[in-house]
C-alpha cells in the first residue's frame, strides 16, 4: 500500500471514528426524557413546615428521583446527630418510592464519626456518581472545607473521564466556593477547567440559603436556597425574594440534551407561591415581574 492510500485510510478512519462519537453524544442526549426534584438547605433554625411542604409538593410532581445539595440535618456534634437522622428518616421514608441523593454538608458531616453516620443513613458515600439514563451526576464532598480538595478533583476528574458520553452532566456539593471567581469571571480554577474539558452543563451548590443563578463560560452555577434552612438574619437585614431569600425547591426537566429548571417558592404563610424559570435568574436576579400576574392581568375572556 503506498503512502497515498495509508493516508487515505487514516483519513477515513479518523471521519469514522468522529461521526461514532458524535452519534453516541447525539443518543445519549436524545434518549433522555425525565423530571427530577432539587431541594434545598434545611439546617440552621429550620422553620417548622417548611421542609414538611417542600417535600408534599415534591411529591404531587412525581419526579424520577429526589437530590440535595448538603445540610439536612442540624448536626452540632457527634452525640446529637444519631438522633436527628432518626427523626428527618421517619419523613424520609414516607417518600421512599424516590430514589434520595443526599449531599453532605458543614451541619451532616463534621469529624470522622459523622461522616460514618452520613454513610450509614443516607446509604451513599461522601462522593459518587451516578446515571439516570443518559445524564450523568457527580456528588462530591466540600463539607469540612470550603474548597475542593485534591482528592475530590481527583474523584471528580476520573468519574468524568468514565462517562465521557453522558449528556447532560450535573455536579452537586455543598460549599459554593466558586460564587466569588465566578463573580469577576475568572474560569482560572480547577473545577471550571475539568467542567469545561468535560463538557459539564450544571454546577449546583447549597450553603448560603439563597437561589444564585451565574451562567459563566459554557456551565450555569447555581445556589440552590432554603427548603427550610434559616433565613431570619437575612430577612432581618432587610433581603427578599429579589436577593434570592425564599423558601423553595426546584423542578427539573431533562429531555433530550436540554435542560429546564422551574424554581416553584412556597405559598401560605411561608411565600407567594411564585413559580419561574430558573434562566430568569441571573446575577442580577429576577428578570421578570416578581408581583402576582393575578393582580394586574385583564383576562378579556
Ligand atoms: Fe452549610
Amino acid at each position: 500500500m503506498n503512502r497515498l492510500n495509508r493516508n487515505w485510510i487514516a483519513g477515513l478512519l479518523a471521519v469514522a471514528l468522529f461521526a461514532g462519537a458524535m452519534a453516541v453524544r447525539a443518543t445519549a442526549g436524545e434518549d433522555n426524557d425525565f423530571h427530577f426534584s432539587i431541594i434545598g438547605d434545611r439546617a440552621g433554625s429550620p422553620a417548622a413546615q417548611v421542609y414538611g411542604r417542600v417535600w408534599r409538593e415534591v411529591d404531587m410532581l412525581h419526579p424520577a428521583f429526589v437530590i440535595n445539595v448538603g445540610d439536612t440535618i442540624q448536626g452540632g456534634g457527634d452525640a446529637k446527630i444519631e438522633e436527628q437522622w432518626k427523626e428527618i428518616k421517619t419523613l424520609f421514608n414516607r417518600y421512599r418510592q424516590y430514589p434520595l441523593y443526599l449531599v453532605p454538608g458543614n451541619h451532616d458531616v463534621f469529624s470522622e464519626a459523622s461522616e460514618k453516620t452520613f454513610v450509614r443513613e443516607t446509604g451513599r458515600a461522601v462522593h459518587y456518581g451516578f446515571d439516570y439514563q443518559n445524564a450523568h451526576i457527580t456528588v462530591l464532598d466540600n463539607s469540612r472545607g470550603m474548597e475542593l480538595s485534591d482528592a475530590e478533583l481527583q474523584f471528580l476528574e476520573s468519574d468524568l473521564a468514565q462517562h465521557q458520553a453522558q449528556h447532560p452532566k450535573f455536579i452537586f456539593f455543598h460549599k459554593p466556593f466558586w460564587i466569588p471567581l465566578v463573580r469577576v469571571g475568572s474560569g482560572e480554577f480547577a473545577l471550571h477547567k475539568l467542567a469545561r474539558k468535560y463538557g459539564v452543563d450544571y454546577v449546583v451548590s447549597g450553603h448560603g440559603h439563597t437561589f444564585m443563578r451565574l451562567p459563566f463560560d459554557g456551565v450555569v452555577y447555581m445556589e440552590v436556597g432554603s427548603s427550610g434552612g434559616g433565613v431570619e438574619k437575612k430577612i432581618e437585614r432587610g433581603a427578599g425574594f429579589n436577593d434570592g431569600v425564599f423558601f423553595h425547591h426546584v423542578w427539573v426537566y431533562v429531555k433530550g440534551g436540554r435542560v429546564s429548571m422551574t424554581v416553584k417558592e412556597l405559598d401560605g404563610q411561608r411565600g407567594q407561591g411564585r413559580m419561574f424559570r430558573a434562566e430568569d435568574w441571573d446575577e442580577r436576579g429576577p428578570h421578570f415581574d416578581t408581583g402576582d400576574p393575578a393582580n394586574t392581568d385583564k383576562p378579556t375572556t
